[in-house]
């Protein structure tokens, strides 16, 4: 496994194994790796020839008040258990390779990127979206890999490689949750350990609305309101948003029914992290 900090060795790299007819599978994240980033991995090394794993915590997607400083950092283990899965390629950047000075340019998916978590966190999916347009144009991968525990940054970039005509396949894999429900993210390391049982309300909503519409209340505004009461049941949690909407353009349903293919999301903050989850109704 090779460790590859610059772009540009980084492309050539690959442009090499791919004159060889290597195909390339890209999973992009934040470090921080648990078995989410994990399950995205073995999918690639399933699936193609060459694996390269970028590990950037991106600052253009932290607001001047979120945890960019704080994001937790652990290479040593990432490098470890990317070895374990056999990556070829880690691709760790630093700022400066990724945003040099002079920097101008970037990308924004109109209307889909302030609805949701972008109503409270603004700039995030522009950042999202310009780091990934860079990353997808650096390692020219045949296919890239994202969990739908993010539900909206997967819409939004699978929008944007469409209205861009980046040549890249997008895969979605399902989220991963622990034992008890609650969906994996590096985040989840912030929560106390009482925090962690209060979290379980997020999981707990969403079963809650799968169980309603699977005995037939379907009225968005009623699934909604009764998991806005549950969750508010837990004196910690604190919802950001409960939202069910279209999957394609993130419209809300309100005042419809919940038809298949609706998504549900909820962004809540316990203490002080705040953790995401949806849910697609099949
Ligand atoms: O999902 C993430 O970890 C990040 O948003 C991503 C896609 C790596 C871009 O920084």
């Amino acid at each position: 496994m090779r460790i590859i900090r610059s772009p540009k060795i980084m492309s050539e790299a690959l442009r090499r194994l791919r004159s060889k007819g290597k195909t390339i599978g890209f999973v992009p994240t934040m470090g921080a790796l648990h078995e989410g980033h994990l399950s995205l991995i073995r999918r690639a090394r399933k699936d193609t020839d060459i694996v390269v794993v970028s590990i950037f915590v991106n600052p253009r997607q932290f607001g001047p008040k979120e945890d960019f400083r704080h994001y937790p950092r652990p290479m040593r283990k990432d490098i470890l258990l990317c070895r374990k899965e056999r990556v070829d390629f880690i691709f760790h950047p630093s700022g400066t390779d990724i945003y040099p000075a002079g920097y101008r340019t970037f990308i924004t998916v109109e209307g889909l990127d302030k609805v949701l978590c972008g109503k409270s966190r603004p700039g995030h999916f522009r950042g999202v979206a310009t780091v990934v347009a860079k990353l997808f144009n650096i390692v020219a991968a045949d296919i890239a890999y994202f969990g739908q525990k993010d539900a909206q940054q997967v819409i939004i970039i699978q929008r944007m490689v469409k209205d861009l005509n980046i040549p890249v396949k997008i895969k979605v894999m399902p989220i991963v949750r622990d034992k008890d429900g609650l969906a994996l993210s590096s985040r989840n390391t912030y929560l106390s350990r009482q925090e962690r049982q209060d979290a379980l309300v997020i999981p707990k909503s969403l079963d809650l609305a799968r169980a309603m519409i699977e005995s037939g209340i379907k009225q968005a505004d009623r699934v909604a309101s009764l998991m806005r009461y549950q969750i508010k049941k837990n004196k910690t949690a604190k919802p950001d948003y409960i939202a069910i909407v279209d999957q394609k353009d993130l419209r809300p349903l309100d005042g419809s029914r919940i038809k298949k293919g609706a998504l549900i999301a909820l962004a809540i903050r316990i203490g002080n992290t705040r953790l995401i989850d949806n849910y697609i109704v099949r």
